[in-house]
């Protein structure tokens, strides 16, 4: 019977360590989510076409984008961003004042949205 609980303990405290060992190898982003979001200088092409070529541009492209709204390159995104700035992080956030986007998708995380934000205070750089 003692020597069965010995092992048990045993088991338990290995995977202990083990599973605090683990954690070292996290980043933090997988850790805590959103803490290492880097928004200090945010272009176009790096940070924004990969969000919304995998996300908007299915529906938000060629000739006959949904609502007429093209936003999948660097030039339409700028200038719908300049006639409707509100309109497009308010369908990204999710805050009641467009439809929520992207449509039939979930809702994008705090990082893109910061990145999305960070971007158009920046200037909007290609
Ligand atoms: C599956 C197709 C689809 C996808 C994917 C999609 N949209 Fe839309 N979007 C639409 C349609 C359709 C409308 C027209 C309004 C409606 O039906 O809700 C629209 C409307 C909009 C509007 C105007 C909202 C308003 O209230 O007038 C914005 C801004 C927008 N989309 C941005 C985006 C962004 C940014 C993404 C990516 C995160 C995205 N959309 C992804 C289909 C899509």
């Amino acid at each position: 019977m003692m020597a069965v609980r010995k092992t048990k303990i045993f088991i338990l405290s290995m995977s202990i360590v083990v599973g605090i060992s683990s954690c070292y190898n996290d980043n933090l982003e997988d850790l805590y989510g959103v803490q290492s979001c880097d928004t200090t200088s945010v272009t176009y092409s790096a940070d924004i076409s990969p969000i919304i070529n995998s996300q908007c541009a299915s529906c938000h492209s060629s000739n006959s984008p949904s609502a007429g709204i093209s936003i999948h390159d660097y030039s339409s995104a700028v200038s719908y961003v300049n006639s409707s700035k509100t309109k497009l992080l308010g369908s990204v956030k999710w805050d009641g004042t467009a439809s929520n986007m992207p449509k039939g998708g979930s809702k994008w995380n705090a990082c893109n949205i910061s990145k999305l934000e960070a971007w158009i205070n920046q200037g909007m750089k290609p």
